[in-house]
């Protein structure tokens, strides 16, 4: 059902916050149901023929939110990481992290490596997660690497191009999104991807994330393959 032209979505996923306030549950809660409802879009996504899903689920800027917060985030990051991965791994996903891992906890990185390890050889969707993951950030670690080349004489000014300032972004070796999907109303991309989605089709829903759906998703999906993308051209 998918065109060819659909390969990637990216998914801003927001609104968990507002879910658990609005059935006064902890914004805690909220990312709970939100982490639940992204295993059933991923399977979803399987469903219809994406080859790639790349899903924010913590910024670099969340990092600034409260203590209880962000250690009830990474709790139950340990938990999601240790157990919910069955089924895409069965059905041959390859699951990829991209981000600052250097601000993750040892044991949480651990566990992202493992799952990067098992499922590296697998065939079918891509799975991204984007956990501690800023655009910016991505974009001046790529700038520092070439920096190093340069002085270290492997490269000179005229090999720097966009295909090999892409190779070193995290997203190294995944093409673009052809699609983003922002839920929860807000009209933004907040530091994500930002290279990566130059001529990407965007679309914002308001519904909350722990409220999306697959048949939501399929809307979407049917949206996006009415639109003409023109890259400039006339
Ligand atoms: C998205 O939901 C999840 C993260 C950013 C970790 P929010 O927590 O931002 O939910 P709102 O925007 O406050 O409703
Ligand atoms: C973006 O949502 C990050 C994630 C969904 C993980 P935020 O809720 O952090 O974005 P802002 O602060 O509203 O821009
Ligand atoms: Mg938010």
């Amino acid at each position: 059902m998918t065109e060819k032209a659909l390969k990637h979505i990216a998914i801003i996923m927001d609104g968990n916050g507002r879910w658990a306030k609005s059935k006064h549950l902890s914004r805690n809660a909220g990312h709970k149901k939100g982490a639940q409802v992204l295993l059933e879009i991923a399977k979803a996504a399987q469903q219809i023929g994406i080859e790639y899903l790349t899903v924010y689920a913590f910024s670099t800027e969340n990092w600034k939110r409260s203590d209880e917060e962000v250690s009830g985030l990474m709790d139950l990051l340990r938990e999601y990481l240790s157990k919910n991965f069955d089924e895409l791994k069965e059905n041959d996903a390859k699951i990829l992290f991209i981000g600052e891992r250097y601000m993750l906890d040892s044991d949480i990185v651990a566990k992202m490596e493992e799952l990067e390890q098992q499922t590296r050889n697998n065939q079918g969707m891509t799975l991204q997660i984007a956990l501690s993951y800023g655009s910016r950030q991505e974009i001046v670690a790529a700038a520092k690497k070439i920096a190093v080349l340069a002085s270290k004489k492997d490269i000179t000014a005229d090999d720097i191009n966009e295909k090999m300032f892409s190779k070193l972004l995290y997203t190294a070796n995944i093409p673009d999104p052809d699609l983003v999907i922002r839920t929860s109303g807000e009209l933004r991309i907040s530091n994500y991807l930002l290279w990566q989605i130059a001529y990407s089709e965007l679309f914002f829903t308001k519904t909350l994330w722990p409220d999306f759906t697959k048949e939501e998703l399929i809307n979407i999906v049917e949206n996006f393959t009415k639109r003409e993308r023109r890259y400039g051209k006339a």
